[in-house]
């Protein structure tokens, strides 16, 4: 089993140059939907920081997460630098126990851009269980995903609104889903891609704990062997 600084180490290693999906600017996917950067963003597998920057460039409290140390400090340079402010910290969003215990629950936004699409099955539902810990209970997912399409040669596998919804559970709905491209530095262009939005399935019921959202809930039962 790969743990989490090798898995670090792993993507460490891409940020010894400068990777294809760091474009050095936010994708225009993000600046499209950057009315909905509202309140706290948190930011999952936020590489160099160029989205969760544009957050803070739109007035949010900006966090950004990823596994990598070494993008970390290319984003933290970033607001060295007098970008905007934004904080950054090194996290596994692929273990939701282990993120910084002042994330739970304060987020209104997770944003992730060419991440959710990376993981396999088993990975995708930890994934979710993270963003249950950071959201409050009114909070939304925005994710840039690459579409699956069997004759594209390139890139990372594609998701479907569908199987991310799936991933996610009970708790959650499509709130919508817009057609649009994740850009990258490679000759071979752009990867046609989807911006989903997710939201809560509905709200808690005025008896059940408003600490404790029916979303969450039902994610933990998914993740139940
Ligand atoms: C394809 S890159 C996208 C980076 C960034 N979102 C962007 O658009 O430039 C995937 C990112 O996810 C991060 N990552 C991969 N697994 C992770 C994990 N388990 N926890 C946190 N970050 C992770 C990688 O370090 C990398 O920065």
């Amino acid at each position: 089993m790969v743990d989490d600084k090798a898995r670090g180490a792993e993507w460490d290693r891409t940020y010894l140059g400068t990777p294809p999906w760091d474009i050095g600017r936010p994708q225009p996917a993000f600046l499209a939907a950057a009315d909905q950067l509202t309140g706290t963003v948190v930011e999952f597998g936020c590489g160099t920081g160029e989205q969760t920057l544009l957050a803070a460039q739109r007035g949010a409290d900006a966090i950004g997460l990823d596994i990598s140390s070494r993008a970390i400090a290319s984003a933290r340079a970033k607001v060295a630098a007098g970008r905007q402010t934004a904080r950054f910290e090194v996290a596994d969003i692929l273990d939701a126990a282990s993120l910084p215990d002042d994330l739970e629950g304060v987020a209104d936004v997770v944003i992730d851009s060419g991440v959710f699409h990376m993981f396999d099955v088993r990975d995708r539902r930890r994934y979710a269980a993270s963003a249950e810990r950071v959201l409050t209970p009114d909070g939304r997912c925005l994710l840039l995903c690459a579409r699956p399409d069997p004759a594209r040669s390139w890139g990372p596998p594609g998701v479907s609104p569908a199987e991310v919804v799936a991933s996610f559970g009970a708790g959650w709905r499509l709130l919508g889903v817009t057609d649009t491209a994740f850009e990258t530095t490679s000759p071979r262009g752009s990867i046609p891609a989807s911006m989903i939005v997710l939201g809560p399935a509905q709200r808690p019921p005025a008896d059940e704990d408003p600490a404790k959202p029916a979303r969450a809930r039902a994610v933990r039962l998914n993740l139940s062997p």
